[in-house]
């Protein structure tokens, strides 16, 4: 039995759950009328398995719903609170961003965007950073956002892919004191592309820039349009995003999330999980680059009228207090983060967050990686101070929106460290083997989800056989979420990592086929293997096995650095192994795949099991001695 912590808010809503349970579409037909629409819809749910359209015929706009509802009511009210690293500072009403949306509308329309353009975004963590999404949404633009830690190579594979008519980026932006130059890996990145027909340039860090033709600044064009643009009135299913994500091929899948059912799952959850107030300050560390900023950060709180804190830069800069120093400056009442930065915050001791004032906290959150017990009691106890309710989100890219996750806001149920606890409401899990039966309480399986829901994605940009291969082929009707999970006596589910090829570093998604091909990119490399070892604060760190072309003679230190820069080049720092082994052979099976649970194990120091199936057992036993000569 585990430990179980009876905290709750004395919310108690149980009919949600039972009229949910009852008819999943007329319950998300109810909550879709928290929002507000041009014109109804006619029908609720069209699932042509697996392509879900909700609420057809509908009309409907993200913007409209962030910004012009609260006009009346709140536009003095602080939208954005916004906390430079270098400890600038400044505050966004909703008034304010109505009328810089509606400008950047107008600036994006008068470069020829038009509804259903894609516009690549690839800006740092400030308020320009919405603003421009906000502003696409506003047009029937489909924002692409690229996260800043991005390289040239992973940017230009996805602008090719989107065939983006715009790019948005700043001249630099700052990572730990030091300016990250994004408008040169812009540049880098377009260079052959004829169809990419503006770069539009924030002048955030001031650092030098190269002007072209193409290139326009921010302010120049934010000073020749009116304030005044109306939002679209776009149909239900109109795409809103494509954000990239890692999968187990190669290439990144452009995850695709369209407008109403999106905004409809944002809503609830943001109400359900957090228990918004109008009194309170959310703060979400997620950059906007990644899924939780685009739901949690730019849509949700803004759907709800909330006043939130939007931080530039690094948590740990420039020291370990700086998240602490924010909570209380802002006086944040629910604070949503990663266990990877609790860790980190745990490594440093109690000292320092216990000097500073957390009492505004009334509710704290985890998203993006199973969260260990011992930092989850670390984070109730000395963050919450024994008196804030703790969720633990699990979700992903694809499903748009919270889909396991304790809720304040409903109900109060015994919480236990390290699970999620229950499905929302008007979603159906499981764990099921691989035949998908469903599996006995307590025992591992693959994590289903049996419904359709409505912030899931509508397809892969482009691609809806891949769409259809890697979600619903494994189970027929079944979505397949490639996570292991396992549901307790009490319902309780318990994720216990990817099921597939993706790593999560850092709460960062990296899929291994990804940095493989780049790896054997190299000219002297013939084979690669990378695979994900435990670490104390990153919940894992990647490890490679390099297997050289034949006669390679070049210094292995030499190689192993051009190997290091390659990645950081291609893909971005985040994918950095911590260690490249350069190995005889790899270990596989006798048909031919190789066996990555093994060097996961001998990676880890841990014993190897069972290798009957391997093909030459001496390939294990070589790299276990080089695995341990390195360490
Ligand atoms: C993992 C992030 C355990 C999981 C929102 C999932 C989690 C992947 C949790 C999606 C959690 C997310 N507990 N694991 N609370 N939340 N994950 O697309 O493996 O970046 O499949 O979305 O993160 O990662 P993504």
């Amino acid at each position: 039995m585990s430990e179980k912590y009876e905290i709750g808010l004395g919310n108690n809503d149980v009919d949600i759950r039972k009229n949910a349970q009852s008819d999943f579409i007329s319950f998300w037909d109810k909550q879709a009328h928290n929002l507000t629409w041009f014109s109804p819809w006619e029908r609720t749910l069209d699932w042509n398995s697996p392509f879900a359209k909700w609420f057809v015929g509908g009309k409907i706009n993200a913007s409209y719903n962030t910004l012009d509802i609260h006009q009346k009511t709140k536009s003095n009210k602080p939208a954005i609170l916004w906390e430079g690293e270098n400890g600038d500072s400044k505050i966004y009403t909703y008034g304010d961003l109505f009328k810089e949306v509606q400008k950047f509308a107008n600036v994006l329309k008068s470069l020829g965007v038009e509804k259903g353009d894609r516009v690549t975004i690839y800006l740092p963590m400030v308020p320009e950073l919405p603003i421009a999404m906000l502003a696409c949404a506003r047009i029937g633009a489909i924002h692409t956002v690229i996260f800043s830690g991005f390289s040239a190579a992973s940017i230009k594979d996805r602008i090719d892919d989107s065939k983006s008519k715009i790019v948005i980026t700043a001249d630099g932006g700052f990572r730990r004191g030091k300016i990250v130059k994004l408008k040169e890996v812009i540049d880098d990145a377009i260079k052959d592309f004829e169809f990419v027909k503006n770069v539009i340039v924030l002048e955030r860090a001031k650092n030098e820039i190269t002007i072209s033709s193409k290139d326009k600044l921010w302010t120049d064009l934010m000073q020749c349009v009116s304030d005044s643009c109306d939002a679209e009135k776009l149909d239900s299913e109109h795409p809103l995003y494509i954000l990239y994500t890692s999968g187990t091929t190669g290439k990144p899948k452009g995850v695709l999330h369209e407008t109403g059912g999106y905004l409809t799952h944002l809503h609830s959850t943001f109400q359900w999980a957090f228990d918004i107030k109008d009194s309170d300050v959310f703060f979400c560390t997620a950059d906007i680059g990644w899924v939780t900023g685009h739901s949690y950060v730019v849509y949700a709180p803004l759907l709800h009228g909330a006043t939130q804190v939007m931080y530039e830069g690094a948590p740990d800069f420039p020291d370990m207090s700086r998240m602490w120093q924010i909570l209380q400056k802002y006086k944040v009442s629910i604070f949503y983060t990663t266990p990877t930065a609790l860790r980190m915050f745990m490594k440093f001791g109690d000292q320092i967050p216990n000097s500073f004032d957390l009492s505004s906290l009334r509710l704290l959150g985890t998203v993006g990686e199973p969260i260990n017990p011992e930092v989850w009691k670390w984070y109730y106890k000395v963050i919450g101070k024994e008196k804030c309710p703790i969720i633990d989100t699990w979700w992903q890219t694809e499903t748009g929106g919270m889909m396991i996750s304790s809720l304040p806001g409903l109900e109060t149920i015994p919480l236990k460290p390290g699970s999620g606890t229950l499905p929302i409401p008007g979603v159906e899990i499981s764990v099921v083997d691989e035949f998908g039966t469903e599996v006995p309480p307590n025992t591992k399986g693959y994590l289903i989800i049996q419904n359709p829901w409505p912030g899931m994605l509508q397809t892969l940009w482009g691609d809806d056989e891949k769409y259809k291969t890697v979600y619903w082929s494994k189970y027929s009707d079944c979505y397949y979420a490639g996570d292991y999970a396992v549901k307790d006596e009490d319902g309780y589910f318990w994720i216990l990592g990817r099921a597939d090829d993706v790593l999560k570093i850092a709460g960062h998604r990296i899929g291994t086929a990804e940095l493989e091909s780049c790896i054997v990119s190299n000219d002297d490399v013939a084979e690669s293997a990378v695979c994900g070892i435990p670490d104390e604060i990153k919940g894992d760190v990647i490890i490679a096995f390099v297997v050289l072309k034949e006669g390679i003679l070049t210094d292995r230190t030499i190689l192993e650095k051009a190997l290091f820069n390659k990645i950081r080049n291609d893909i971005g720092a985040i994918a950095t192994p911590k260690e490249i082994y350069f190995v005889p052979k790899l270990p596989k099976t006798r048909s031919g795949k190789i066996m990555r649970r093994l060097l996961k194990s001998i990676g880890s120091g841990n014993t190897i099991g069972d290798t009957s199936t391997l093909d030459d057992v001496s390939a294990v036993t070589e790299i276990q001695k080089i695995v341990e000569n390195k360490s």
